[in-house]
């Protein structure tokens, strides 16, 4: 790796979350149920299970991707880890003067809709929402920090996602870029950079995990017609942020996995461009550059899949183009058509395993050739800013009797890849920001878990919900200081 270049002298370090993880409160300031709110606490065993009533009784079952979603409710013997997060809903303040004291130049963070729309088809927002968020972004102002706004992470309205059953009806387009043009309105001054949806391509990433196993046509097609109107939606929501303030930039967010093929049979060699077609470029093909590519015939035939799709839908798309490109980056994975007995998954990946590579506990490979190998691919793809809004490595942290927690492991995860995005900006990419994810500890929103810890600030919690919620430093609070003060020379 060649790392003789700087980071561009406004590059934008910082720390990214997301409201439903962060933030608890579930039921204050007038805030709706979301689909999180109905999720239960998991493990990497235990999968976690959205909890309804239906005709008087209670019952639980797996967040499948085109499953529909019975009458969710909470019930009285579960634990919803998400329903008090880590309480940033009290304890915001606090936590934006940490993130001030590393020298956060940007904190990207989420809106959660149920907040702004409690139902979500509501025809005025809820004001108590809209002055919670308010003063957040006031906060952070004042430590020049500037906000990254995630529109739509993980959690739809409970009320919407059960009418317009996960987005199969064209009505959701319109909800959606309500609550968009609010926020844009609102927030003229005080925000500059929003992302439209979390992971947009998770619906198709899932398909890997759920719809090989079902390869029932039906998920597949629930899963192409939401992107549709998720595309249309967000297309809509980028033009009317341009409209509503020329200053607005508007990226897209995709889980960005690199795919390795795991032999040289033209077999595999196919099957990986495959994986990066359907998983990774379908997404962001159409968000960056306006059109549906050619390849998408080839997947909606797969599966007999037949969208809905209007002549404006098209022009939105094209009118609707995104001005950064963003992903998260963890892992890469492996793709084969061979039999492979060492299966691993993680993220949204299950592959064969990576001999070349070390895993986390939680079988989530460490690989900063990848990012360095995906920021080269998607600058050569779209010529965009990129930003890498999430990265960082999930472990068990433990505090010691001295209030002190040793996560150099942590430390050396994120100093490779922050060595890789050096490389890349040698190597011409146009990298703007780098967000690690969960720069305090949150819930894991794939298991629920507190223990599965990225912060660099450790939250007394654990994962049955006990706990004093006081924040400590950790080693990488100190880290992460002297990384951004030398604007990325100091790696320690
Ligand atoms: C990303 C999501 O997929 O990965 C985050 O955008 C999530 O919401 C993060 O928390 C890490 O995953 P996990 O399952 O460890 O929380």
């Amino acid at each position: 790796m060649n790392t003789k270049t700087s980071f561009p002298k406004d590059f934008l370090w910082g720390g990214a979350t997301a409201a439903n993880q962060l933030e608890g409160g579930y039921d204050e300031g007038g805030k709706g149920l979301s689909v999180t709110d109905i999720t239960t606490a998991g493990s990497l065993e235990k999968p976690r299970m959205l909890t309804y009533m239906l005709n008087g009784k209670a019952g639980e079952t797996p967040a499948m991707p085109g499953a529909g979603l019975p009458k969710g409710a909470i019930l009285p013997d579960e634990y919803y880890p998400n329903h008090v997060a880590i309480d940033f809903y009290h304890h915001y303040k606090e936590d934006i003067k940490l993130f001030a004291e590393m020298g956060f130049k940007t904190f990207r963070m989420s809106i959660a809709w149920t907040r702004i729309f409690p139902k979500g088809d509501e025809k005025e927002p809820n004001q108590a929402g809209l002055d919670f968020y308010r003063k957040v972004f006031e906060e952070l102002k004042k430590y020049n920090i500037e906000p990254l706004v995630t529109i739509s992470h993980y959690e739809d309205p409970l009320y919407l996602s059960e009418k317009y059953n996960d987005w199969q009806d064209r009505a959701m387009i319109d909800e959606y870029v309500k609550y968009a043009k609010v926020l844009f309105n609102e927030y003229k001054g005080l925000v500059k950079y929003w992302l439209t949806f979390n992971e947009i391509n998770c619906s198709l990433l899932m398909l890997n995990l759920f719809g090989q196993k079902t390869n029932d046509d039906a998920v597949y097609q629930h899963a192409y017609q939401k992107l549709h109107y998720q595309f249309v939606a967000s297309a809509r929501a980028v033009k009317a942020a341009h409209e509503i303030d020329s200053n607005y930039v508007v990226g897209n967010m995709i889980c960005g996995i690199v795919n390795y093929p795991l032999t040289p049979d033209p077999k595999d060699i196919l099957a990986n461009r495959y994986a990066w077609e359907q998983n990774i470029f379908y997404c962001g093909d159409v968000q960056a550059l306006g059109e549906y590519p050619s390849y998408s015939k080839r997947l909606w035939n797969e599966h007999n899949v037949h969208l809905d799709i209007t002549d404006q839908d098209l022009a939105d798309l094209k009118a609707g183009k995104v001005d950064m490109y963003t992903f998260s980056y963890y892992m890469s994975n492996v793709i084969t058509t061979h039999e492979s007995k060492d299966k691993v998954g993680g993220n949204f990946a299950a592959g064969a395993k990576n001999p070349y590579l070390k895993y986390s506990e939680w079988g989530w490979a460490t690989d900063p050739v990848g990012l360095e190998y995906y920021l080269e691919v998607m600058n050569d793809r779209y010529h965009l800013p990129q930003m890498v809004v999430e990265n960082g490595l999930g472990a068990v942290d433990k505090l010691t009797e001295d209030n002190e927690v040793h996560d150099d492991y942590r430390i050396d995860y994120l100093k490779q890849h922050i060595q890789a995005m050096k490389a890349a900006i040698n190597n011409g990419v146009d990298l703007i920001g780098y967000t690690t994810w969960g720069c305090i500890d949150l819930v894991s929103a794939g298991t629920g878990q507190m223990s599965k810890r990225y912060g660099f600030i450790y939250v007394d919690r654990d994962d049955e919900g006990n706990g004093s919620l006081k924040r400590y430093k950790k080693d990488s609070f100190y880290w992460y200081k002297k990384v951004i003060a030398s604007n990325g020379e100091d790696l320690g």
